[in-house]
């Protein structure tokens, strides 16, 4: 697992983007991205964004599929993943609509939604680079403490931690949906790369958990230990319970010149 610790969060997103831009780079122009919602990736398609308002990116025959959806949401609520991918990721950074996916949350449509979503992902050739956030209670995606690690998308029932965590989204707690449609441990563990982005020390349990901890359902995101590229990007108040947090700093600074991301 890379660890890259940023002095400021405000680092994290134009870390974060030079190295999904660089996966971009070397797979080519049918790039097929992984996107979270969340407060946690905004500044990484902030610059992304501003990478393709430059032209130093091009991701207009890009692919994207979201991790997941809540449930049983209206066509068009503001706070639908649908909608938020569209207003943070497919517009600011030019991707074609149709090629934007998000699963199915609709209630008549959930039965299947899961299998859809897997086989759109597998008919795209698989996600080169997947950008995750994490819950406080170490979620990634909407997979909750004890999901399988091996799982696929599926329908989950969202924690109260997790429902409370984004209550700030709805006009009222009792509003945000207790279930959700969200890409599984597997099918995450699945994409080619995983860029794990988290700020502020309300974050700082769950990372010292996912990087440093054992392997375990209790925490989720440490399955990400088993992945060949995954890369965790996060600020000083993240970091703050990593042990190894010197060694970290220390293997960013001194990488050779071919790893390094073109922060620019
Ligand atoms: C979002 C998602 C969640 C969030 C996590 C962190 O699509 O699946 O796992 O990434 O809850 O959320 P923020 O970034 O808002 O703290």
């Amino acid at each position: 697992m890379e660890v890259i610790i940023c002095p400021v969060a405000e680092q994290v997103g134009q870390v974060a983007a030079a190295k999904v831009a660089k996966i971009a780079a070397e797979v080519g122009p049918g790039v097929v991205l992984g996107v979270a919602t969340g407060s946690s990736p905004l500044s990484t398609y902030e610059g992304l964004a501003r990478l393709v308002a430059e032209g130093r990116l091009d991701l207009s025959q890009a692919s994207a599929f979201a991790l997941d959806e809540y449930v049983g949401l209206a066509d068009g609520h503001p706070e639908s993943y649908r909608e938020v991918i569209r207003r943070t990721v497919t517009e600011p950074l030019g991707l074609d609509p149709s090629r934007v996916h998000v699963p199915d949350g609709s209630l008549h449509g959930l039965a299947s939604a899961g299998e859809r979503f897997e086989k759109a992902i597998a008919a795209a050739g698989g996600v080169d680079v997947q950008i995750v956030g994490i819950g406080a209670n170490g979620h990634v995606g909407f997979n909750e403490p004890t999901s399988s690690l091996a799982s696929r998308t599926r329908v989950k029932t969202l924690t109260e931690r997790t429902r409370q965590d984004n209550a700030r989204f709805f006009a009222t707690p009792e509003e945000v949906p207790d279930h959700c449609v969200t890409q599984g441990l597997g099918t995450v563990m699945a994409a080619r790369h995983v860029v794990l982005v988290a700020m502020g020390d309300a974050k700082a349990d769950a990372i010292a958990q996912v990087v440093e901890g054992p392997v375990t359902a209790m925490c989720p995101g440490s399955v990400l230990q088993m992945h060949q590229f995954a890369t965790v990007i996060i600020d000083e108040a993240a970091a703050h319970n990593l042990k190894l947090a010197d060694y970290y700093k220390q293997a960013y600074e001194s990488a050779p010149a071919w790893q390094k991301l073109d922060l620019a």
